[in-house]
């Protein structure tokens, strides 16, 4: 009998084993080396959506997504370089010029991980026109809304709503830049036929797009625990 196979493969520079199926960025992080991330969330599935993850795999010109691409045997990794580097300041330049994202009045703000994510990486101005579209806020439901201005279309919402929540509520409407998250058949959230009320969606949002209703600036805290939970107890019982 034949042992799950064990690839060596190589992230900026340091030798790491990678088992069968395991991703570049699942690699990276059981070895510390970190790889910026925004659609990619821990206990959900990987989509590849935002390629903030990407990287450079000697041998290819284009660069990968490390969060969906396996790790094969004797690839070379490098995480960060001056062109990888820019390409990611761009990704957030571009989300912030994409809709509205006006730190001062959201009700993430100080908990949101574009903005994180933009101090992080040095992105302090925008080289882009903003669109500034004039998008809807839901605010039909009881507890939450949704301000679609807000959303960057990382599909989190999407994701746990199916994977963990298993109720579907969310997908995407339209293409490209008009793409938006709607509920259901794109009816108001609060007229929603099988939306739980459970609040997944909201927690997992990384901005202030979907937030709990009556929070003011700043006061929008995600939590999040409970989606390791929640995995950790399903696969317990497998
Ligand atoms: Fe990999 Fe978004 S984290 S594409």
């Amino acid at each position: 009998m034949t042992g799950p196979m064990v690839h060596s493969i190589t992230i900026d520079g340091v030798q790491v084993s990678a088992a069968e199926g395991e991703t570049i960025l699942q690699v990276a992080r059981q070895n510390d080396i970190d790889i910026p991330t925004l659609c990619n969330l821990e206990g959900i599935s990987a989509t590849g959506q935002c390629r903030l993850c990407m990287v450079e795999v000697k041998g290819t010109n284009r660069l990968v997504a490390s969060c969906t691409a396996a790790a094969e045997d004797g690839m070379e990794i490098v995480t960060s370089n001056e062109r990888i580097d820019r390409y990611r300041r761009m990704i957030i330049e571009l989300l912030f010029a994409e809709r509205n994202h006006i730190c001062a009045v959201c009700v993430a703000n100080g908990h949101c991980d574009l903005q994180a994510m933009a101090q992080k990486l040095g992105v302090n101005h925008i080289e882009f026109d903003c669109l500034h579209p004039e998008l809807k806020v839901d605010a039909s439901h009881p507890q939450f809304e949704v301000d679609h201005n807000r959303c960057i279309l990382c599909g989190r919402c999407v994701r746990v709503c199916d994977e963990i929540e298993g109720a579907h509520t969310r997908d995407f409407r339209n293409r490209g830049i008009n793409t938006l998250i709607i509920t259901d058949f794109d009816t108001p959230w609060g007229e929603s036929q099988t939306c739980t009320n459970c609040g997944k969606c909201v927690h997992v949002c990384p901005t202030g797009a979907l937030a709990e209703k009556g929070r003011s600036v700043a006061e929008m805290q995600k939590r999040r625990q409970f989606l390791p939970y929640l995995v950790m107890r399903r696969e317990g019982v497998r």
